[in-house]
């Protein structure tokens, strides 16, 4: 895979409400995708939708991963293929939610997957997060840790955009969320 060049958006939604609720992290993230050029490549994944297997750590025994199929192998590609990854990740326990993380840790996997590279193409890509909470303390510890994932693989940190959330539908009382939804993706600014 080549180095994407035109500004390529992945959003990974990872709220595990039902189909059809649209939850109060996704309606932030879509008002601050809403805010993007005209044109500019978009790409959605839901990952409570997909079919995520459990990761293993190889890394002492065989040291090594087969190369990823299925929807693994879907975010994969969406992955590399980006230019900037947003999280859409409500917190949970103050971290994120378990489908993300599944996620995430399959980055430790295609590290090591013989004949791809993975985590040079990662150091030219951006990593933001769209979060939202009871309230904005309870979501630090999830921001810093996310920003430190950033860090490790030297990727750009875009900041974290957060809004009260609680049933679907109260972020939209969050003026001050909505409005800086609306430059969140333009001028990000460090969390
Ligand atoms: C399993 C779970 C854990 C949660 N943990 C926290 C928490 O630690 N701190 C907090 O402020 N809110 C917590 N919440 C509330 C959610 O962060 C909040 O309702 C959020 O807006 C849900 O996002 P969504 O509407 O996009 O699904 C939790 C909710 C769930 C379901």
């Amino acid at each position: 895979m080549t180095t994407p060049t035109a500004p390529h958006y992945l959003f990974l939604t990872t709220s595990t409400r039902e189909p059809g609720h649209t939850g109060n992290t996704e309606w932030l993230a879509r008002q601050a995708a809403a805010a993007l050029p005209a044109g500019t490549a978009q790409t959605w994944h839901h990952l409570a939708r997909m079919n995520l297997p459990h990761f293993v750590d190889q890394r002492h025994t065989s040291g090594t991963y087969a190369p990823p199929e299925g929807d693994m192998k879907t975010l994969l590609d969406a992955t590399l293929a980006a230019t900037h990854i947003v999280f859409v990740a409500p917190v949970y326990w103050y971290s994120i939610p378990s489908p993300l993380k599944t996620y995430l840790d399959h980055w430790s996997a295609w590290m090591r997957v013989p004949g791809l590279a993975f985590k040079e193409p990662m150091a030219s890509k951006t990593l933001a997060l769209v979060t939202t909470s009871g309230d904005r303390t309870k979501a630090q510890p999830m921001i810093d840790s996310v920003a430190l994932c950033a860090q490790f693989l030297s990727m750009t940190w875009g900041g974290a955009l957060w809004g009260k959330g609680g049933p679907p539908g109260a972020v939209q009382a969050d003026a001050q969320a909505m409005e800086a939804a609306s430059r969140f993706l333009l001028t990000p600014a460090a969390a």
